[in-house]
């Protein structure tokens, strides 16, 4: 397959007029870039399969946090985060054990690619059978690639989402294990995702400490430090912790790579040893406005403390699931974030620019994703790509900016995932 366009491969620099070649997935073998080559496609190659001399060819994005669950709970407004979780969530996750599973899988995965998202950290529910059934259908129907594990939760919720945690803790027959077996695909990556310190005893982190030991190739997905009454509640359920991070730290829990959603509300001792350990802030600035959990300190998270800092869409409570338009909100949120200071303290706040959100959703969230080789446009990369239509006159230096700002998933003409065309509505 032959894709001709202007080629975004660094967002830093003006796309020039070239082409790529795929070669089709083999086996467990993923679709790749065989080539890229700048100028007219030789005459002695077959004509473009996709694209043409006037389109934009770009990278598939990342997404670094999201809930298949909650695919359609977006926009119930006007709660707290812990308000939220038992009014909208915890019924929407509830309906997954009874048979909602692989209707929302479909729709999820039909949203995420028809807004040319190929790459995601998910969360399923706490339902083993259901996570299972979810993951075999993005393995098998789906062109995503994806870390996706069952949730594991034992209090502070209805016992249709904590019952299997508590019945394998007290030792009934038929538990349900912290870590199913999800599916075989190489496309997918399996996590281990304690929802978060208030859904979970510490018997329960423990145990999913345990299930990491030497497993280095599975990824822990969890919530931290999202809202202040979150944060109280927390002190209030781990009285002898001495602080939200150590909760997790204890349990061992925080290996490199692990992906901790929102991480806004952290001292600067947490924030050590969330470097030290190597894993990762995973920012969700759409969410965090929604539920007013707070402004996420960018600059001090990542430049100050040295944290790698991922982003994430955290549908539902982000009401974003294009990852265009959450590197918007992250632009958005730290311009807010600055306002609310003066002086050199203003100073102090990084507002990343267009090219670094851009970055942040392709290659650096890829990256921090275990994904080295996914969502960009690099000889031996995997053939994740689209084909936007973008306006002559966007070509300048602030194309990116203009994508960003102006981002509707009708720029996409073409989404080319593991070296295929993908029709959303296919899914
Ligand atoms: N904290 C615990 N669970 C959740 C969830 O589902 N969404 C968000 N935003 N925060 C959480
Ligand atoms: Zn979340």
């Amino acid at each position: 397959m032959i894709v001709q366009g202007r080629l975004l491969i660094d967002p830093d620099h003006p796309p020039e007029l070239g082409w790529i070649e795929i070669s089709p997935a083999e086996g467990d073998a993923p679709a790749m870039i065989k080539k890229i080559a700048f100028g007219e496609i030789p005459d002695d190659l077959a004509p473009p399969t996709f694209g043409g001399r006037d389109r934009l060819i770009c990278p598939a994005f990342a997404d670094a946090h999201f809930h298949v669950p909650q695919i359609d709970s977006a926009g119930c407004d006007g709660m707290p985060l812990l308000e939220w979780l038992d009014t909208v969530i915890f019924p929407a996750e509830a309906w997954w054990g009874k048979g909602g599973a692989i209707p929302s899988t479909r729709t999820a995965a039909r949203r995420l690619v028809n807004q040319g998202t190929s790459l995601v950290a998910a969360y399923l529910t706490a339902h083993a059978q259901a996570a299972q059934e979810s993951a075999s259908f993005l393995a098998a129907s789906t062109p995503l690639r994806f870390i996706a594990g069952r949730v594991a939760m034992d209090r502070c919720a209805p016992e249709s989402l904590t019952g299997e945690d508590i019945a394998r803790v007290s030792g009934t027959p038929t538990p349900s294990p912290i870590m199913p077996n999800l599916s075989k695909s190489p496309r997918h990556r399996v996590s281990v995702n304690p929802r978060f310190a208030i859904s979970c005893t510490p018997e329960l982190l423990a145990e999913c400490g345990w299930a990491l030991r030497d497993r280095p190739e599975v990824i822990v997905q969890t919530h931290l430090a999202e809202t202040l009454p979150e944060c109280a509640r927390v002190r209030e359920l781990f009285p002898n912790t001495p602080h939200y991070t150590a909760v997790y730290d204890e349990a061992g829990l925080l290996k490199p790579g692990a992906l901790l959603a929102h991480a806004i509300h952290l001292s600067d001792e947490e924030l050590t040893i969330i470097r030290a350990r190597e894993s990762i802030a995973v920012h969700c600035p759409s969410a965090n406005l929604f539920l007013e959990a707070g402004l996420f300190d960018l600059g001090r998270t990542a430049d100050e403390f040295g944290v790698s800092v991922a982003l994430g869409t955290d549908v539902a409570a982000g009401v974003e699931i294009a990852m265009p338009r959450v590197a918007r909100a992250m632009i958005e949120v730290a311009k807010a974030l600055r306002m609310t200071r003066t002086g050199a303290a203003a100073a102090r706040i990084k507002v990343p620019t267009p090219v670094e959100a851009w970055d942040m959703i392709t290659r650096r969230n890829a990256n921090l994703l275990g994904a080295p080789t996914c969502c960009r446009l690099e000889v031996g990369a995997e053939a994740d790509l689209l084909v936007l239509r973008a306006p002559e006159g966007w070509f300048d230096e602030h194309l990116v900016g203009r994508i960003i700002y102006n981002w509707s998933s009708d720029l996409i003409e073409t989404r080319v995932m593991n070296g295929q065309l993908v029709e959303p509505s296919s899914i």
